[in-house]
Order: structure tokens, then sequence, then C-alpha cells
């Protein structure tokens, strides 16, 4: 496999920290030059840059809200002036609350639809003429497996994200013809150390993973590095999920 980003402009949204941070680090390792995206982590994405620069990568430091497309259009300038282009954009940022359909307000549902689906497709018509024109590109979208089996306490956030799989299955139609890939990375529980389960609830929910524990970060890194590289040059459209077998969707 040829995992080689060397030169390759690749925006990561939401790297500040978490799963976003692992993969800024894992790209720039393999020579991107990392476009890191932050909404209100602003300490944090300092902290992840000077990871990235001590590594030896380039980094420019971006700031916005997914759900403003006057934000993402900003960021867009900003990177066209240091970068002169992006070349693959990872869009790891997101935003559901853990409830009942029932316990929302609109103002919040509309909120997380707001990011999760609308978020999306600012950045792809913000971003993606210029990847087309350009001939190459890849956007990446993660999700999570609510996305596609429901979960009634993820409601709102799973319906928007199941939006954006068939967004970009439709959207990588159209793409394909200019040589840019649009694929979904879908997660089961990623655990950052930060889960507030006591110990019966952990082995209760590590029970109904076949590989009997919870993600890692760097679970997550591997398929998101192969999906930028050139070896996923003829995959396009398809929804991967990395999920220790939790859900096992055709
Ligand atoms: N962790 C899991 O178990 C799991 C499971 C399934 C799916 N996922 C998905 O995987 C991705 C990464 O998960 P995570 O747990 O590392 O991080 P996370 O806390 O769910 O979110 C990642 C980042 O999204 C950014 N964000 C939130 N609202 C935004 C907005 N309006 N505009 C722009 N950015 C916004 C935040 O940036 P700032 O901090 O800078 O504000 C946040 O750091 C998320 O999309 C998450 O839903 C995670």
């Amino acid at each position: 496999m040829n995992s080689s980003l060397q030169g390759k402009n690749v925006l990561i949204t939401g790297a500040a920290k978490g799963i976003g941070r692992g993969i800024a680090l894992a790209a720039a390792s393999e020579g991107a030059n990392i476009a890191l995206h932050y909404r209100g982590s602003e300490e944090e994405a300092m902290k992840t840059a000077k990871e990235i620069e001590e590594l030896g990568g380039k980094v420019t430091l971006v700031q916005g809200d997914l759900a403003h497309l006057e934000d993402i259009k900003r960021i867009k300038e900003t990177l066209d002036e240091k970068f002169g282009h992006v070349d693959c954009i990872v869009n790891n940022a997101g935003w559901a609350q853990v409830k009942s359909f029932f316990q929302y307000e609109p103002e919040e549902w509309k909120r997380e639809v707001d990011i999760c689906f609308y978020g999306v497709l600012n950045l792809v018509h913000t971003f993606m003429p210029a990847m087309m024109e350009n001939n190459q590109g890849k956007f990446i979208n993660i999700v999570g497996d609510s996305a596609r089996t429901g979960d009634r306490n993820l409601i709102v956030s799973a319906a928007a994200r199941g939006g954006t799989i068939s967004f970009l299955k439709s959207l990588a139609i159209e793409a394909g013809r200019n040589n840019v890939q649009c694929n979904t990375v879908s997660l089961g529980l990623i655990d950052q150390g930060e889960l507030n389960f006591n110990e019966a609830t952990l082995a209760k929910v590590v029970k109904q993973y076949p590989l009997k524990r919870l993600g890692k970060v760097d679970d997550v890194t591997g398929i998101i590095l192969f999906l930028l590289s050139e070896s996923a040059d003829w995959i396009t459209g398809q929804v991967i999920s990395v999920n220790g077998g939790h859900s096992m969707l055709g």
C-alpha cells in the first residue's frame, strides 16, 4: 500500500483534539500539509499544531462554525492563500446530543442538523468545485453507526448523518467524472478516556462488541490514511465501518 501523502494539502475539521487530532497527526506523519480546523478549542488546536510542527509538518490553523457557510468560505480563502489549493477533506467535526427526541427543543434539533448535515453541504459547496477542476480530490465524512442502525438516544444526529451518507453517494457519481472520491467512515464507540461508565455498564457495552473491546483513536486513523491515499483511488461512494464488529451492515 502506498500511504504517502507527501505534499498533499489536507483539511481536517474538528482536529484540535480527540479523533480529529489523531487523524491530523497521522496524516502529518505521512507528509501531508495540515489545515487544522477548530471551532471553540483554540488552546488544544494550538497544542496539536505545535505537535505537528515538531513532527516536521506544515500546519495552518483555521477556525469556524461548520453550520455557517460564510465561515467555510473564509476558511477557503485562507487556505487558498496559504496552500494554493486543498486536495482532501476529512470532515470529522460533529455535534450530537444524547437524549430522547421528546426532550428536544426545536432550536436544538435544528442546530444538530445544521452542523451534521448542512455542515457537509457547506464544505462540499465551497471546496469541491476546485477539486473537480483539478481533477483530483478526496472527501471523507465521519459518522457513527447510528446513522444506519438507528439509536433512540442519538436520533437527530443519526438522521442528519444518514442524510449525508445518501448525499455523498449521489455526489460520488457526479464528482467521479473528475476523479474526486467521496466516502463515509462509520464508527462504533471510541474510548478516549472520557466515558462516564461504571464498571458494570462498561462490561455490558463491551459485550456487544465481537472484538471484546471499545475502539481507540489509532483504530480509526489507519482507514482514513488509506482512503486519503492513492491506494484508494478506485473506491468511492462507500460506507466503511470501523466498529469492532458491533454492527455488520451489508
Ligand atoms: N467518539 C466516539 O465514540 C464516536 C462514535 C461515533 C462517531 N463519532 C464521530 O466522530 C467524530 C469525532 O469524534 P470525537 O469524539 O473525537 O469528537 P467530538 O467531540 O464528537 O467532536 C469533534 C469536534 O467537532 C467540533 N465541532 C462541534 N460543533 C462544531 C461546529 N458547529 N462547527 C465546527 N466544528 C464543530 C468540535 O470542535 P471544537 O472543540 O474546536 O469546538 C469538536 O472538537 C465526531 O463527528 C463524532 O460524532 C465519534
